[in-house]
């Protein structure tokens, strides 16, 4: 019999060594390789000679269109694309605590009214979980419950049971008895994660997988687990505020992008339907450094409150911090707004967040973000009822952003009474309710926006 061979595997990219390293030579990552026995030969060389599917002609094959479960919400239907696809695997990722295994126990109990379903816990005991469905008041009778982390036993019951949604809470607790490395290793991740797509692939049901969250916010575990899955979702919200937000930022069965609202209440996560004026502070009069705009993550709308903050710089290194927005998104800002503005921060702390725990991640709210920069820098507060959005460029310019007449609208239906938008944004006809004005510069921005925030702040109708 031949030794085991020893590999190194980087936790942070999944790539492979033969030697240890400080540094991931694929990724280049810092102290992320871990060591771990090389899997047996014989097992992949069984799993390749298996079975030779035949050669098909693409015009022969029947397309057919996949039948969805429900997972009882229809917000988490609405991230999914539409519910549950039979045979896929959905990994959900997200801090403790921050409702994973609420909000699984919710669908597990929907779905589990029409299929056979199976909950595998390797964190909470079967009690834990019991106390945990009985508090949420739901009908939890007919839900399978397996406290096992013997990936060959979860094989086992899967095959025995047939069930159509199996959920792992979570992947980093498992261990297969084929590797020697210990539960929650990259190699152990990897192995457990690749055998329960295989049987999501073979055998049909769904698969959830619970995903820990690393400090930096990445799913911990190798990043291959991301692209042996069909479905990433991020469950995501700030301490703070009991809104929380799931979002699919991979889906290759329905749109990425796409957000689910819940409230977390007393009794689990409520489902909120209608979030587009969630993520305002609700203030009555307006404050220096505070801009509203209209995002549309995913397939919604939502207006979402922008704040910065500017302090004199302590130091010879100004500051840049923002919450919920890209960093570099907003040097770049910085640097437009001086070279094309005139308007410098380079002695200035900048700090901007959106509000509620939000994360923008599309440029629809760039022209927002420096306003707000502005408003804070002069210390004059943007007139009230003003909602601003646009992408700028590097020149200095304002483009448009898609889908700009369903933004003004969600604007109107608010009460927004102003907008300040990209020209190529223009509506061609007026709309009821809102003033809108068109802006193809920075500088032009700032000073429109400033003008009216001492003079004509009534100006509109
Ligand atoms: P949980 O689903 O255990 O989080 P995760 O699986 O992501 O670690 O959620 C736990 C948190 O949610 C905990 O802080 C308590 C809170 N919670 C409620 O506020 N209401 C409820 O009905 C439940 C079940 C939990
Ligand atoms: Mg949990």
């Amino acid at each position: 019999m031949t030794r085991a061979k020893t590999l190194y595997l980087c936790t942070s990219c999944g790539g492979q060594s033969t030697k240890w390293q400080g540094q991931c030579p694929h990724c280049q990552s810092w102290n992320t390789l871990q060591e771990s026995a090389a899997t047996p030969k014989g097992a992949t060389r069984a799993l390749a000679l298996n079975d030779v599917q035949p050669v098909q002609l693409l015009g022969e094959v029947a397309a057919t269109t996949v039948q969805r479960t429900s997972s009882g919400l229809l917000e988490f239907d609405r991230v999914l694309g539409g519910g549950f696809v039979p045979g896929g695997v959905v990994l959900l990722g997200g801090d403790p605590g921050i409702g994973k295994s609420t909000l699984l126990l919710q669908a597990l109990s929907k779905v589990s009214q029409l299929h056979a379903v199976l909950y595998v816990t390797g964190e909470e005991s079967a009690q834990q979980v019991a106390a945990r469905a009985q508090r949420l008041n739901v009908d939890y009778a007919q839900v399978a419950l397996l406290a096992e982390i013997r990936l060959q036993s979860i094989q086992q019951v899967i095959e025995q049971r047939r069930p159509a949604l199996v959920v792992i809470d979570s992947i980093q607790t498992l261990y297969s008895d084929d590797l020697e490395s210990a539960p929650g290793s990259v190699s152990q991740v990897r192995e457990c994660a690749a055998q329960l797509t295989r049987i999501a692939k073979t055998q049909g049901p769904v698969v959830v997988l619970v995903g820990h969250v690393t400090k930096e916010g990445t799913l911990a575990g190798p990043r291959v687990l991301e692209h042996m899955v069909d479905t990433v979702l991020y469950f995501e919200g700030d301490g703070s505020s009991n809104f929380r937000l799931v979002r699919a930022v991979k889906n290759r069965y329905g749109a990425v992008n796409e957000l689910g609202v819940f409230a977390m209440t007393e009794s689990g996560l409520r489902e909120v339907s209608n979030p587009s004026a969630l993520f305002l502070s609700h203030g009555n009069t307006p404050v220096p450094g505070s801009c509203i705009t209209v995002t549309l993550e995913g397939s919604r709308p939502l207006a979402v409150e922008i704040q910065a903050l500017l302090d004199a710089a302590q130091s010879g290194h100004p500051r840049r911090l923002s919450v919920g927005l890209d960093q570099n998104r907003l040097a770049l800002l910085l640097a437009v707004l001086h070279r094309h503005a005139d308007i410098s921060c380079a002695d200035q702390d900048v700090f901007i967040n959106a509000v509620s725990g939000i994360r923008i991640a599309e440029p629809a709210a760039d022209l927002a973000v420096l306003l707000a920069v502005v408003s804070s820098l002069r210390a004059r507060p943007l007139p009230q009822g003003w909602i601003i959005f646009g992408e700028i460029g590097l020149a200095g310019e304002i483009r448009p952003v898609q889908r700009g007449q369903e933004r003004l609208r969600e604007a109107a239906k608010l009460g927004f009474t102003h907008a300040l938008i990209p020209k190529g944004n223009l509506p061609r006809q007026p709309l009821e309710g809102i003033t809108v004005q068109g802006v193809d510069r920075v500088a032009q921005a700032v000073a429109h926006a400033f003008e009216a925030s001492t003079g004509r702040t009534n100006a509109q109708g």
